[in-house]
């Protein structure tokens, strides 16, 4: 009895993991695989652990669903589980790796300092992550940091968006990224309705720079070039 009862102790200590099967039919797993970490800790008391998670994943994949206006199955990415680990790694927030996988980063967690609270904090990462896992990004045609920009725009239309991020006008490149580039999306969905919308689901199969065209009627470099002269004015004035 004594081994067995070690195992089971071990095991509560390496790994703390719930699994909660959302309304959508997809399944949402949580696995702090880093409960004795600063950071596994901060997440169970702060943010309210997988029991949280797991609630708050089922809530922001509907979100995503909703704003991307995918309806059916059809028209969304065919996705069984998602699974978020908290684990114990240097090198970003988290990372979403294999299509349907969402690793946070423990130190994150527990270096993390305001100006909001983790679980607001944490609630806006998992925004931005599980876009990830359900956006259309042209079979990875679509450039990195545009895939990006749309990750960041969920969060801004979720506003999980924190006021230091960019805002309207900034930046200086249309595909900078993050949340410039989700300043951008924002200013295009004010030419045409949901035109950031149509976009990701342009980009089932393929991306082209020229769907910007498609959609607004015109190229791209014009549409940054209005978009900067739309906001100088507004900028001199608080420079
Ligand atoms: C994420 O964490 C899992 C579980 O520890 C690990 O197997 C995987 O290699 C990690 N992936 C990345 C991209 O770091
Ligand atoms: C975009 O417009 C071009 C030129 O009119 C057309 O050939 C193409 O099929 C359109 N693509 C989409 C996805 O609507
Ligand atoms: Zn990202």
């Amino acid at each position: 009895m004594a081994p067995q009862y070690s195992f089971l102790l071990f095991t509560l200590l390496t790994t703390i993991s719930l699994s909660f099967h959302g309304t959508s039919g997809v399944k949402y797993v949580v696995i702090n695989e880093a409960p004795t970490h600063g950071g596994g800790i901060r997440f169970e008391k702060e943010i309210g652990g997988a029991a949280f998670t797991t609630k708050l994943m089922g809530q922001v994949n509907e979100f995503i669903w909703k704003l991307y206006k995918q309806n059916s199955p059809a028209e969304r990415r065919a996705v069984d589980t998602v699974t978020v680990y908290i684990k114990d790694f240097d090198g970003g927030e988290a990372v979403t790796w294999g299509g349907d996988k969402i690793n946070v980063s423990a130190i994150y967690l527990r270096d993390y300092k305001g100006p909001k609270d983790l679980k607001w904090e944490f609630t806006s990462l998992m925004h931005h992550e599980m876009t990830h896992v359900f956006q259309w990004t042209g079979e990875w045609t679509c450039p990195i940091p545009v895939v990006e920009g749309f990750a960041d725009y969920t969060i801004l239309r979720a506003h999980y968006y924190l006021e230091t991020a960019a805002q309207p006008g900034q930046g200086d490149k249309w595909d900078q990224g993050y949340d410039f580039t989700a300043r951008f999306l924002e200013y295009c969905d004010t030419l045409v309705p949901d035109f950031t919308t149509k976009f990701n689901n342009m980009m089932r199969k393929t991306y082209q720079v020229s769907y910007f065209q498609n959609l607004t009627g015109k190229p791209v470099e014009q549409l940054w070039k209005d978009y900067k002269a739309k906001y100088a004015g507004k900028k001199a004035v608080e420079g």
